[in-house]
C-alpha cells in the first residue's frame, strides 16, 4: 500500500463488501414457537379512519390470539417510527410488525432489528428492495398491489371519462411505496391509453387537510381540469371540499376517481361526487398473526403477501357501504 489515503479507500471497499455478503448470506432470525408473544406494532401514524382500521385489526388479533401488542404511533414522522423501532428492540420484543411510513428511511431500523434477532413483517407499505429484501432482511411484506390499485382506477377513468381529459393528481407520502407504485400503475395506463393530459401532480401527504390545500391551489392554476386522481380517501374528502369551495361541482363538472375504500368516501360515490375508489383493505390482522405463526412453525412464508382489493362504483356503493371502515 503505498500511501495511507490507497489504504483507506480500499479497506473501506472491502468492509462494505464483506457487510454486504454477510447481509446478504445471514439466514433471518429465528422465531421460537410459543402460545404467546410479545410482538411490536410500530404504526406510521393515525390520522385518518384507514390507518385507524388496520391498528384496530392488529389489536383485535393480538387480543383473540392471546399475544401481548407493543404499540407505537410515529405520528407522520419517519425520525421517530425509526426511534420507535429500535425502542422495541431494547423491549426485547419477539417480532416486529413495522408499515414503514417511507421507503428507504426505515431500512437502516430493519437491519437493526434483524441484526438483534427480531424478525420483521411488513405491513401495508414496502421499501425499496433495492436496499432490503423479503426473505433476506425482513419475513415478508403484506399489503396490497400498488400498481395494480392505480392501474385499476385509470382503467375505470379511461371507459367513464366521456370526454373528460385533464386530469390533476393528488399523491400520497413522497418516497412511500403506495404513492410510487399508484403514480405508476395510474400514469403509465393513462399515458398508453391517449387522449389525457396529466396537467398537474403533487403529494398531498395522504392527509385530508393536504389534499384540501394542494387541490385549492392547482384548481386555481389549471381551472380547466375536469378529473382529479387521488392516492387516498381522505385526499379525495379534503379534495371535494377545496372543488366545492371553488365553485366547482364534483360528480359533474369534475370527475374525481380515489382509492381506499373509507366509508365517507364510499357514501360520497353514493352521493354523485365521486365516480370510483379502488379499495384497499387496512384488515391486516388476521394475515399478519397467520404468517407469524407459519413462521415460527418453519412453514414457507412468502416473499409477498397480496391483499384483495374491492372495487366500488355507483352500481355497489350502497350495498358495500356496511363493510367499509
Ligand atoms: O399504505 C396504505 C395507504 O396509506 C392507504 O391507502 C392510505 O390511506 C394510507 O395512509
Amino acid at each position: 500500500m503505498s500511501t495511507r489515503r490507497e489504504f483507506l479507500i480500499v479497506s473501506t471497499v472491502l468492509t462494505g463488501a464483506a457487510l454486504f455478503s454477510s447481509r446478504a448470506q445471514a439466514a433471518l432470525p429465528p422465531l421460537a414457537v410459543k402460545a404467546s408473544y410479545k410482538v411490536g406494532f410500530a404504526q406510521s401514524e393515525s390520522n385518518s379512519p384507514w390507518r385507524l382500521a388496520e391498528t384496530r385489526s392488529m389489536r383485535d388479533e393480538a387480543a383473540k390470539r392471546g399475544h401481548r401488542l407493543v404499540f407505537s404511533d410515529a405520528a407522520s414522522s419517519s425520525a421517530k417510527q425509526a426511534s420507535d423501532v429500535n425502542a422495541m428492540i431494547a423491549q426485547g420484543v419477539d417480532a416486529i410488525f413495522l408499515t414503514p411510513r417511507e421507503d428507504k428511511a426505515l431500512v437502516p431500523a430493519i437491519f437493526s432489528a434483524r441484526d438483534a434477532g427480531i424478525p420483521v413483517f411488513l405491513l401495508d407499505r414496502d421499501v425499496s428492495h433495492g436496499m432490503a429484501r423479503p426473505g433476506r432482511d425482513y419475513v415478508t411484506f403484506i399489503g396490497s398491489d400498488f400498481v395494480e390499485e392505480g392501474r385499476r382506477v385509470a382503467e375505470w377513468l379511461i371507459a367513464n371519462a366521456n370526454g373528460k381529459k385533464k386530469i390533476i393528481e393528488i399523491e400520497g407520502t413522497v418516497g412511500s411505496s403506495p404513492a410510487n407504485d399508484r403514480r405508476k400503475g395510474f400514469d403509465d395506463a393513462i399515458r398508453a391509453a391517449g387522449g389525457f393530459t396529466i396537467v398537474a401532480s403533487q403529494s398531498g401527504d395522504f392527509s385530508r387537510d393536504k389534499g384540501r390545500q394542494v387541490t385549492e391551489t392547482l384548481i386555481q392554476a389549471h381551472p380547466d381540469a375536469d378529473v382529479l386522481y387521488t392516492h387516498s380517501d381522505e385526499m379525495a374528502m379534503g379534495a371535494l371540499a377545496a372543488l366545492e369551495a371553488a365553485g366547482r361541482k364534483p360528480g359533474k363538472d369534475v370527475l374525481v376517481v380515489s382509492i381506499d375504500g373509507s366509508r365517507t368516501a364510499v357514501q360520497a360515490i353514493a352521493d354523485g361526487k365521486i365516480g370510483a375508489i379502488c379499495g384497499c383493505s387496512p384488515f391486516f390482522g388476521p394475515k399478519a398473526f397467520d404468517a407469524l405463526a407459519d413462521y415460527a412453525a418453519g412453514k414457507p412464508v412468502p416473499p409477498f403477501i397480496k391483499n384483495e382489493d374491492q372495487f366500488y362504483v355507483a352500481s355497489n356503493a350502497r350495498t358495500l357501504l356496511a363493510s367499509t371502515f
